[in-house]
C-alpha cells in the first residue's frame, strides 16, 4: 500500500535531529492523531536555505513527508521552498494512501511555520506566506481531497 519510496523515507528518513541557533523554526500538530513535527531551518543571508533537519513524533507517513520534504527545501530559497506544498512532496514520493495524506499536510505546514519564525526574527515579510496554525486538525475539514 506504500509506495518503495515512501517505504525507502519511512526506513532511512533524511535530516533528522535539530540544528543549533536555528534561523526559524517551525512546530505544527494534529490534535486529532496526536502527532508533531518540528522543522528547523539554516538560512544564509542571501535567504538560501543551507541546512534543515526534523523532529517527527508521528506516524510512519508524517516521518517519510518530513524527510521529502526536507530533502526538497535544502539549498532552496525561501520563495522557492515556498512551492514545495503537500501535493508536491507527495508526488516526489510516488503517492500516499488517502488516509495518509493529511500527514503530508504537517510537513508542509512545519515549514511554513518555520519561515514564519524566520521572517519574524528578521522582520521581513515573505511573499504568499500565510501565518501557521498550529494545529492542522482544525484546517483539515476545509481541505478538499
Ligand atoms: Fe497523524 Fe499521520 S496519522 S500525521
Amino acid at each position: 500500500m506504500y509506495s518503495e519510496k515512501v517505504m525507502d523515507h519511512f526506513n532511512n528518513p533524511r535530516n533528522v535531529g535539530e540544528i543549533e541557533n536555528p534561523s526559524g523554526v517551525g512546530t505544527v500538530g494534529n490534535a486529532k492523531c496526536g502527532d508533531i513535527m518540528r522543522i528547523y531551518l539554516d538560512i544564509d543571508g542571501q535567504g538560501i536555505i543551507r541546512d534543515v533537519k526534523f523532529k517527527t513524533f508521528g506516524c510512519g507517513a508524517a516521518v517519510a513527508t518530513s524527510s521529502m520534504a526536507t530533502e526538497l527545501v535544502k539549498g532552496k530559497t525561501v520563495e522557492e521552498a515556498l512551492l514545495v506544498t503537500n501535493k508536491a512532496v507527495m508526488e516526489a514520493l510516488d503517492g500516499l494512501p488517502p488516509v495518509k495524506v493529511h500527514c503530508s499536510l504537517l510537513a508542509e505546514e512545519a515549514i511554513h511555520a518555520a519561515l514564519w519564525d524566520y521572517a519574524q526574527k528578521n522582520g521581513i515579510v515573505i511573499e504568499g506566506l500565510k501565518k501557521p496554525v498550529e494545529d492542522i486538525g482544525e484546517m483539515e475539514e476545509e481541505e478538499e481531497y
